[in-house]
Order: C-alpha cells, then sequence, then structure tokens
C-alpha cells in the first residue's frame, strides 16, 4: 500500500451558517461538505431559502439521472453562467432539442473516429513535448502547458487548424468571461430564469464578441479545401445527420455545437492530464511503471489508437486521477414536478446534487477512499460499484466526449512518461480547488528530466 495521502480539501468539522457556505461555494465548493456527506445516503437541506437534496444512494442517482431524467433538468444558474458561452448548444438544450443534437453529434464522438482524433492528439502533444524540451532541469508550472496542449487539441481535432493564431484569443477571452461571469453570485442563484441581473448585461455583452470570434475561427475553417474523408470533427459535424429526421445543423447551431465541444473538452481534459502528472510526481515507483510500459509501445501518429490496448497501466493511472479530482466535481439538477427519491419527498423546484468528488471518496462505496491505488482499474480487477464512479457522469446526458477525453489523456500521459521524468520542485502542499474544473490551489511548479537519452 502506498503511504503518502494526496491531497484532498479540507473536510469542515462544524456546520456552516448559509453566509458562511456562500462564501465556501465561491472560494472552494469541495470544501463544503462536512463527514456526514462522505458517509449518508441521502443529505436534505436549504440554501439560500431553497430546498436542496445531495444524493449518493447509487438508487437515487438512478432515478434522477436515468429513470426519471425528464424530470430533472439544468438549474437556472447553470444556464445563466453557460449560455453566454454555450449558447443552444448539446450542454445545455433540452427535450426534443437535446435529442436530436445528441443523436446527431454522438456519432462523431465514437470509438469509430478516435484514430481521426487521435492523429490530431499525437500532432499537437509533440509540438509541446518538443517545447518542454527547452526548459529541463528547472522548475516550471506544467498546468499552463497543459492548458495550450488541451486546446491546440480541441482545436486540432475540431478544425484541424494551428491554434497559435487563434489560441491566445481564445484563452484570452475565456479567462476573462471564467473570472468575471462564470461564479455564481447571490442573484444567479435566486433570481426567477425569466429576470436578467445586471451582470446578465455584462454576459450578453461577451457572447456578441464571442460570436464574431467564433464566426471568423469558422470561416477560415471553411475556407479550407474540402477533402473526401473527414479530417476532424468539424467535417464530423459538418456531414452529420440525426439518423432519425435526416436533419443536419445551420450555421448558428454548430457554431454553438463547436463552442460547446471545444468549452466543454478542454479544461477539463487539461486538468486531469495535471492531476495524472502530479500524481505520477508524487508516486515515483508508479511512474516508473508506467514509464516501463510505455516503452514497447509505438505512440506516434499512425499507431497512436491502435496502442491504447497496450497502455493498461496508464489508463488506469488516467481513471484514478480522475476518481480522486474529477474535473466535473459537481453535477446539478432541477426537478420539474414534485417526486419522491428513495422515500424522500422532493418539492418541484428543489435543487438536486450530485457530487462526484463526494461519490469517489464514500466511505460506504470504496475502499481506502483518500488513498492513490491505481490498481482498482487495472483490468481484472473488481469494478467500482454502479454510480460510484462517475467522473464523466450516467445516464443518457453522459459525457459524449468520454472517450475522446480517455483517449488524449492516455495518450498525452503515456509519451510524456515516455519522454521525461516529472519531479515536484519544492513540497509545498497543493489543494484541489473546484474553479468550474478541479484545480490546483496554487500554481504547482516540476522538474522535467530526460528519462532516456
Ligand atoms: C476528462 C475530461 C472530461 C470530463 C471529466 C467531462 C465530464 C463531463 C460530465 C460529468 C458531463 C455530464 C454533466 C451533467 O450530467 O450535468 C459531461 C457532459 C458533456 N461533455 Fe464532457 N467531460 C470531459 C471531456 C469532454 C470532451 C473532450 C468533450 C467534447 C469533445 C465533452 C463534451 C461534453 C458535452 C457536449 C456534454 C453534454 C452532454 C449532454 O448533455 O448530452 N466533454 N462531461
Amino acid at each position: 500500500m502506498l503511504q503518502t495521502l494526496p491531497p484532498r480539501a479540507p473536510i469542515p468539522t462544524r456546520l456552516r451558517t448559509q453566509l458562511e457556505s456562500f462564501l465556501v461555494l465561491r472560494r472552494n465548493p469541495l470544501e463544503l461538505w462536512g463527514e456526514p456527506a462522505y458517509e449518508q445516503e441521502i443529505l436534505p437541506g436549504k440554501f439560500l431559502g431553497r430546498d436542496q437534496l445531495m444524493v449518493n444512494a447509487p438508487e437515487g442517482i438512478r432515478h434522477i439521472l436515468v429513470t426519471n431524467a425528464e424530470n430533472y433538468r439544468r438549474n437556472p444558474a447553470t444556464k445563466r453562467v453557460l449560455q453566454p458561452v454555450l449558447g443552444a448548444g448539446l450542454f445545455l438544450a433540452e427535450g426534443e432539442a437535446w435529442r436530436h443534437q445528441r443523436r446527431t453529434i454522438a456519432p462523431a464522438l465514437a470509438p469509430r473516429t478516435m484514430p481521426i482524433l487521435a492523429h490530431h492528439v499525437v500532432a499537437a502533444s509533440a509540438a509541446r513535448e518538443a517545447e518542454l524540451e527547452t526548459l529541463l532541469h528547472r522548475p516550471i508550472e506544467l498546468l499552463p502547458h497543459l492548458q495550450h496542449l488541451a486546446l491546440a487539441i480541441a482545436g486540432q481535432s475540431m478544425f484541424s487548424l494551428e491554434m497559435s493564431g487563434f489560441g491566445p484569443e481564445l484563452r484570452r477571452m475565456l479567462l476573462g468571461y471564467g473570472m468575471k461571469y462564470a461564479l455564481p453570485g447571490i442573484l444567479d442563484l435566486m433570481l426567477p430564469e425569466n429576470i436578467p441581473s445586471f451582470v446578465d448585461r455584462g454576459r450578453a455583452a461577451f457572447r456578441t464578441d464571442w460570436l464574431a470570434f467564433l464566426d471568423r475561427l469558422i470561416a477560415v475553417r471553411a475556407a479550407q479545401t474540402p477533402s473526401g474523408d473527414a479530417r476532424d470533427l468539424f467535417d464530423l459535424l459538418s456531414a452529420a445527420r440525426d439518423p432519425e429526421t435526416g436533419a443536419g445543423f445551420d450555421h448558428a447551431q454548430l457554431r454553438d455545437e463547436v463552442s460547446t465541444m471545444i468549452l466543454a473538452g478542454h479544461e477539463t481534459t487539461a486538468v486531469t492530464l495535471f492531476w495524472s502528472c502530479y500524481l505520477a510526481a508524487l508516486y515515483p515507483d508508479q511512474q516508473d511503471r508506467l514509464a516501463a510500459e510505455t516503452a514497447p509501445v509505438d505512440l506516434s501518429a499512425p499507431h497512436a489508437a491502435a496502442s491504447l490496448a497496450r497502455l493498461p497501466a496508464v489508463r488506469a493511472h488516467v481513471d484514478e486521477a480522475l476518481r480522486l479530482y474529477p474535473p466535473a466535481f459537481l453535477i446539478v439538477r432541477q426537478a420539474q414536478q414534485a417526486d419522491e427519491i428513495l422515500g424522500h419527498k422532493v418539492a418541484a423546484g428543489t435543487t438536486i446534487t450530485i457530487s462526484p468528488w463526494v461519490l469517489h471518496r464514500h466511505r460506504a462505496r470504496w475502499r481506502a477512499p483518500d488513498e492513490f491505488d491505481p490498481d482498482r482499474f487495472m483490468p481484472g480487477a473488481t469494478p467500482p460499484e454502479r454510480y460510484a464512479y462517475m467522473p464523466f457522469g450516467a445516464g443518457p446526458r453522459i459525457c459524449v466526449g468520454a472517450q475522446f477525453a480517455l483517449t488524449e489523456a492516455t495518450l498525452v500521459l503515456a509519451r510524456l512518461l515516455a519522454r521525461f521524468r516529472v519531479e515536484l520542485a519544492g513540497s509545498g502542499a497543493v489543494i484541489p480547488r473546484g474553479i468550474v474544473t478541479t484545480q490546483p490551489d496554487r500554481p504547482v511548479r516540476f522538474i522535467l528530466t530526460p528519462r532516456r537519452p
């Protein structure tokens, strides 16, 4: 058993007032939950005068996300915060509009298309590795490199475009949005859906600029000579047709889908890679084991997708990083109609929270939940209990990009560890912080050295 425990957010030891909870929600939501959340199955409560229900019980989660999913839709605060960026794309769509989009998009991200996408993953990773090669033997912050890499992968797999022309502007816009508008304020949580807050005016102005930016990006891609075979997600999505109705996407819809894919995909994968590298640095023996696994494997672009099957330990490491640090730490829904969950009356309007962060460390579901143990995910190990492990959600709205994200994280991690030894520069404690995704709470510096001469 490995000794050092990987870092976690502190657990509060006493009940907080509503005001304290609100401040913690803004500072670090991972610090919201006390011991009972990690032990009990269902936790009713009230927040800002509204009914809340946290559900950890597998049957309850199945009810909300699978069997009665129509009754549990995205909550108004999520829509307020994300609509300016994601528009009417798949993430925020509901009902028939969602079904049409999901049917149309899912085939573009199915296992069949992974070789196309893996090709872009490797090309972008190779470019970033070459840059890291110039930064050996000195402390560097790895997260920004991984964020740029994940954005390059999102851009290249979406558009086959080198993102250096657009990447900095895209990151500047999203960073600005993240800082100013992405954290829900008190009005976002309190106001009825149809009443805009003053912050919504700023969000609407952002949307105008954002759409103009996406239009420019799409125009550059659309001007490229068409090719017979699909080169990227843009080709796949442009050609995609609803298998039931035959309908494709018009320009505005395609633009929202492009935005959704880039947004939902790049920061989540960047932090997955960050925590995977962090854990590899924290546990050097594990890192050597992964490097040994990658040594005989061909990770070049033409062979990368086929090589995935030969990387079970790297994949298990990514799975364990996603357990300990799930990038999407909270799934929120709002009950549309009154209902009952495992004997608990649910009034219409109740906010339902299902937290992968809590579930992945729940005492009743995991043996040694706070320990790093990638062997839990090795082939042949007993699979986790149903709905105890859900970094990608569950049910019909499960992450449509999960296959792609796992392909990307496994290939990039394998390539990085095949090439570099990754060590932490200094031993300052890092605390995971839930700011849109699960991030480190401070800059973390690593030292990279070449693994093989
Ligand atoms: C490690 C990386 C990723 C994680 C942890 C992650 C996590 C999640 C989770 C938990 C959900 C469900 C949210 C809910 O039920 O409320 C989700 C949905 C979604 N994800 Fe991901 N995701 C990742 C990567 C990606 C990528 C690479 C893409 C696109 C290429 C993507 C696109 C989407 C979309 C469009 C949805 C909404 C699906 C729907 O509502 O039908 N994600 N993701």
